[in-house]
C-alpha cells in the first residue's frame, strides 16, 4: 500500500514537472520571423532579406572569367582555356564527354553532325526559329568562347544550359563542337601523314593495317 502511494506521488510529480516546463513556452513564443512573414520594419515590407550583394557562397567561388564565363572583359575567348583542359586526362577524353553531353543535350535539335536538322527540327517542334548549321563560314570562324556563352546564356529562342551542363563539360562540348566542324571541313593536308596514305590506297584511314577494325567506319561518332 505505501509503495502505491509512492509511486502515485512520483508520478503526480513527474506530470508536474512535464506540464511545468510546457508553461515555459518563451523560447518558442520569442519574438522572430518566420520564413516569408512581413515586416513593417524593412521597407521593402518582407522579412527575408537578400545576402549582401557580392557574397560568394562556400565553394562558389568563380574567378577565373575565361573559365566560367567564355569572356574576359567581356570579350569572347578566341580558345578553350587551359583551365578547361585540365579538367580531363587527355583531348581524347574531353572529346568523348563532349560527344556524350552533346548527344544528350544539342542533338535532338542540332543533328548528330550539326547540321540543324536534328529530330524536333525534322518534326517542327522548333517552329518559331530554324535551328542553325554549325557548318557555315560565320560559326566556323567564330571564337570558342562564343558556343560556350550560347550553351551557358541560351541565344535568340534557344533555352540556355547552365543549369544542367557543368563549366567544364560545356567546354568539351564546345571541343566537340570543333570536331563535328572540322569532319565536315577538313582538307587532306589536315590528315596525319599516315592516314593520308590510306586514304589514297583506297583504304580506310581510320585503322591502321593490321589492328581489329572495331572503328570500321569513317562515322563522325568516333
Ligand atoms: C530545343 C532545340 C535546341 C536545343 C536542344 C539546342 N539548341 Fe542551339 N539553337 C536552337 C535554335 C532554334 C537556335 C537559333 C536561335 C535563334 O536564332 O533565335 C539555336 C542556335 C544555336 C547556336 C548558334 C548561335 C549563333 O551565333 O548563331 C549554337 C552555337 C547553338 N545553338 C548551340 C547549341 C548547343 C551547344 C546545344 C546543346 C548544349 C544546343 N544548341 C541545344 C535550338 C536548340
Amino acid at each position: 500500500m505505501k509503495r502505491m502511494k509512492t509511486a502515485y506521488t512520483a508520478g503526480l510529480a513527474l506530470l508536474g514537472l512535464v506540464l511545468a516546463s510546457g508553461c515555459h513556452r518563451d523560447m518558442y513564443d520569442q519574438p522572430k520571423y518566420e520564413p516569408y512573414d512581413q515586416s513593417t520594419f524593412f521597407t521593402d515590407q518582407k522579412a527575408d532579406r537578400q545576402p549582401v550583394t557580392g557574397t560568394v557562397a562556400r565553394g562558389q567561388l568563380a574567378l577565373d572569367d575565361a573559365f566560367y564565363r567564355g569572356a574576359v572583359n567581356g570579350k569572347p575567348v578566341p580558345n578553350i582555356p587551359p583551365a578547361a583542359l585540365a579538367r580531363f586526362a587527355n583531348t581524347r577524353d574531353m572529346l568523348r564527354r563532349g560527344q556524350a553531353q552533346y548527344n544528350t543535350f544539342c542533338q535532338p535539335c542540332h543533328g548528330e553532325s550539326g547540321y540543324g536538322n536534328g529530330m524536333i527540327a525534322q518534326r517542327g517542334l522548333s517552329q518559331r526559329r530554324q535551328v542553325p548549321t554549325y557548318h557555315s563560314p560565320r560559326l566556323r570562324d567564330i571564337e570558342d568562347g562564343h558556343f560556350y556563352d550560347v550553351i551557358t546564356n541560351g541565344f535568340g529562342v534557344m533555352y540556355p544550359y547552365s543549369s544542367r551542363i557543368a563549366p567544364e563539360d560545356r567546354w568539351a562540348v564546345v571541343a566537340y563542337i570543333r570536331a563535328l566542324q572540322l569532319s565536315q571541313n577538313a582538307r587532306p593536308s589536315d590528315m596525319p601523314a599516315e592516314a593520308r596514305q590510306r586514304l589514297l590506297r583506297g583504304e580506310n584511314p581510320n585503322v591502321a593495317p593490321g589492328a581489329a577494325a572495331t572503328t570500321g567506319t569513317t562515322s563522325t561518332n568516333e
